[in-house]
C-alpha cells in the first residue's frame, strides 16, 4: 500500500472491494462525457473479476472512492495494458494518476517480469506518466495485434470510441490515441518504482492460477 500524507491508499483490490465497482464505473462513464470521447465498454462482473484476480489497483480516501485502474494481458502474456484508469475530479492535480500507474507498473512487471507493458492514449497525463516510467510511443504496429484488445475500441457499426471509423479506415494502423510501449528487455537490472506490501509481492510471484 502506497500512503502519502493526504490520507489517500493506493493498493491491489480485492474481492472484499467490490462494493466500489459501481461507482467507478459511473465515474469513468461521466469523465468520457466531459471529455467527449466514447469509451471501452466494462461491465460490473468484468471488474469485480479483475478484483478478485487481483488485477486492479483502488485509491481510497478512507471509504471514498478516489482512483482506479486495471490490469490485462494479451497473447498469451506477451503483452500486458493497464488500462481504465480514472480519478475522481475531486482528487485531480496531486499526482494520484501518477501513483496509481507507478502501482499498477510494479505489479505487472512482478506478475509478468517478461511482457512488454503497453497502453493507447490521448491524455497529455497519462503520456507524461508513462513516459516516467519508461515507455516510448510507438508505432500501432508494435502493440499487441490481438483482436480482443482492439474490440475495445469498436467499430463503426459498434462504436466505443468516437474515432473508431479512423482506426478502421486505416486497417488498426493509425489513430488519434498514441501507442506506448515498455519493453522490458530495454531496462534489464531497473529498479520498480515503488515497493509493495509482501503478500502482494508473493501473490503476485505465485499468480498461475489467477492468470
Ligand atoms: C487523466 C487523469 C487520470 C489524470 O489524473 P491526475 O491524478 O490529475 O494526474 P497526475 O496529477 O498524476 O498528473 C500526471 C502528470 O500529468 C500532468 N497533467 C495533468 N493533467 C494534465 C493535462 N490535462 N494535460 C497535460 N498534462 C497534465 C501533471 O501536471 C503531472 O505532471 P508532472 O508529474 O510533471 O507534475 C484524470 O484527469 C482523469 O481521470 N481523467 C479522465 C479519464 C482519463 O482521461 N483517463 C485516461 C484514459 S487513457
Amino acid at each position: 500500500m502506497e500512503e502519502f500524507d493526504d490520507g489517500i491508499s493506493v493498493f491491489v483490490a480485492s474481492e472484499k472491494d467490490e462494493k466500489y465497482v459501481d461507482t467507478i464505473l459511473d465515474t469513468i462513464t461521466k469523465a468520457a462525457k466531459v471529455r467527449g470521447s466514447g469509451i471501452a465498454k466494462r461491465t460490473h462482473d468484468y471488474l469485480a473479476e479483475k478484483m478478485r484476480e487481483r488485477k486492479a489497483i483502488l485509491a481510497l480516501k478512507g471509504e471514498e472512492f478516489a482512483g482506479f485502474c486495471y490490469i490485462e494481458s494479451w497473447e498469451n502474456k506477451h503483452y500486458v495494458a493497464n488500462s481504465g484508469l480514472i480519478v475522481d475530479e475531486k482528487f485531480r492535480g496531486h499526482h494520484l494518476a501518477t501513483r496509481i500507474k507507478r502501482v499498477a507498473f510494479t505489479l505487472s512487471r512482478l506478475r509478468w517480469p517478461k511482457a512488454k507493458l503497453f497502453g493507447l492514449t490521448s491524455s497529455g497525463a497519462v503520456m507524461k506518466i508513462n513516459t516516467q516510467l519508461g515507455y516510448e510511443p510507438v508505432p500501432f504496429s508494435e502493440l499487441t495485434q490481438d483482436d480482443e484488445y482492439w474490440k475495445g475500441c469498436g467499430t463503426p457499426e459498434n462504436p466505443c470510441c468516437i474515432n473508431c471509423d479512423v482506426l478502421a479506415r486505416t486497417n488498426r494502423k493509425y489513430c488519434v490515441c498514441t501507442g506506448m510501449l515498455y519493453d522490458p528487455e530495454k531496462h534489464e537490472g531497473e529498479e520498480l518504482p515503488v515497493s509493495l506490501p509482501e503478500d502482494v509481492v508473493e501473490m503476485a510471484k505465485h499468480a498461475e492460477e489467477l492468470d
